[in-house]
């Protein structure tokens, strides 16, 4: 039922508090100890990681790269399943494999996942390989296949747009890079209680956005009536939320999106900027901010009409975008969860506006069963 929701899609944008909370209680005690039931054969001497996804999840294996090699400092590969399955890297020994599906029954995450569990059985039969499964069904095949499973607890998706599972995975990476990273003392006790903290602060900021900034976007959405393309910048952590936020545009609203990160503009895209073509730039503080700043001027400069994630007590954004979507403050590390909302919520009222059927879209299906 969409309990009063217009769409399926809103209903689960706004069931995203929740999920973050069901997910933190699920695995965090009260004590703070991150408990996601992996044993340590799964974990001890992981020497590199390999993820293979599709879609979004794909979009939130590279945030899971991100933080599994910049807080547990594990290098870690992320490639599309389908792309996986004809040109596999070669083997090495004590690779973690992660295949992430919300569905649990996507083909081609299937196949790459028991291709890989098949190849390195067929090296050493006496070898057990480490896969794990992140994904929402439990009772899915990509669970039995791997055996060890990181259930992300979003409950059932209804709308086609992956919204709430992707915030769901996302958490899932942030703790198993916790728990890899406080397994191998890759961060200090210090660091791991302030993320720990952060994350438990991101449902209140969640709703702090949905209650501050819907009506917001929905207006701004105006706008964009005759728009053709848009593009979509983010550095660092938050580069993958670019690729998301232009990923949910294309497949909601028909309308061409591409995601970069932020400094390849200049290099190829900036060609197709100019007043007709929206830029939506993430600009949160930290590491890359200088830096995402001077890349939205240069959009400016191609007279682009800017749209920028910032952050709430940013004074010097406003004189760089043409329109700000604040977000609450928040750990760099932790920044993805909040960025990922306004997107949806851009992706969705510009969709709804059109009257298109958002949680049906045209060509596309929930579940990917077929290569
Ligand atoms: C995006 C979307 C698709 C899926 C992709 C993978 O909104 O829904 O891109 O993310 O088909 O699906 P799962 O996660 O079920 O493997």
């Amino acid at each position: 039922e969409k309990q009063g929701f217009r769409h399926f899609m809103l209903k689960e944008i706004y069931e995203q508090p929740g999920v973050v909370r069901a997910f933190l209680e699920a695995y965090l005690d009260a004590a703070d100890v991150i408990n996601l039931g992996l044993p340590e054969s799964l974990c001890k001497d992981v020497e590199n990681i390999q993820i293979v996804a599709c879609g979004t999840s794909w979009h939130a294996s590279l945030v899971g790269k991100y933080l599994l090699e910049q807080v547990a400092g594990i290098p870690t590969s992320v490639q599309y399943s389908s792309e996986f399955r004809y040109a596999p890297p070669p083997l090495t020994a004590n690779t973690l494999i992660i295949g992430v599906t919300q569905s649990g029954e996507t083909a081609d995450t299937l196949a790459a996942l028991t291709m890989e569990k098949e190849r390195r059985i067929g090296k050493s039969p006496a070898y057990q390989p480490r896969l794990l499964a992140i994904t929402n069904r439990l009772d899915s095949s990509i669970a039995s296949v791997a055996g060890q499973v990181i259930d992300t607890h979003a409950g059932i998706e209804i709308g086609v747009a992956a919204t709430k599972t992707f915030i769901a995975q996302l958490l899932a990476f942030y703790l198993l890079a916790l728990d890899l990273g406080a397994r191998r003392q890759t961060l200090s006790e210090e660091r791991l209680e302030e993320i720990v903290t952060g994350l438990r602060q991101l449902p209140a900021q969640i709703e702090l956005i949905l209650e501050s900034q819907e009506r917001y976007i929905q207006e701004l959405t105006h706008q964009f009536t005759e728009t053709q393309d848009f593009i979509f910048v983010g550095r660092g952590i938050n580069f993958p939320i670019a690729l998301e936020g232009a990923l949910k545009l294309k497949e909601i609203s028909y309308i061409h999106a591409e995601g970069y990160p932020a400094g390849e503009l200049k290099h190829g895209p900036i060609a197709l900027l100019d007043a007709k073509v929206p830029v939506v730039a993430i600009a949160m503080p930290g590491s890359v901010y200088e830096k995402a700043i001077s890349n939205a001027q240069e959009a400016k400069a191609r007279d682009s009409r800017l749209i920028g994630v910032v952050q709430m007590d940013d004074a010097h954004a406003e004189e760089i975008f043409d329109d700000l979507i604040p977000l609450p403050a928040v750990d760099e590390l932790l920044s993805p969860i909040l960025t990922a909302i306004p997107m949806q919520l851009l992706a969705y009222h510009i969709a709804a506006r059109r009257g298109l059927d958002v949680d049906q879209p045209r060509n596309l299906a929930k579940s990917v069963t077929v290569e």
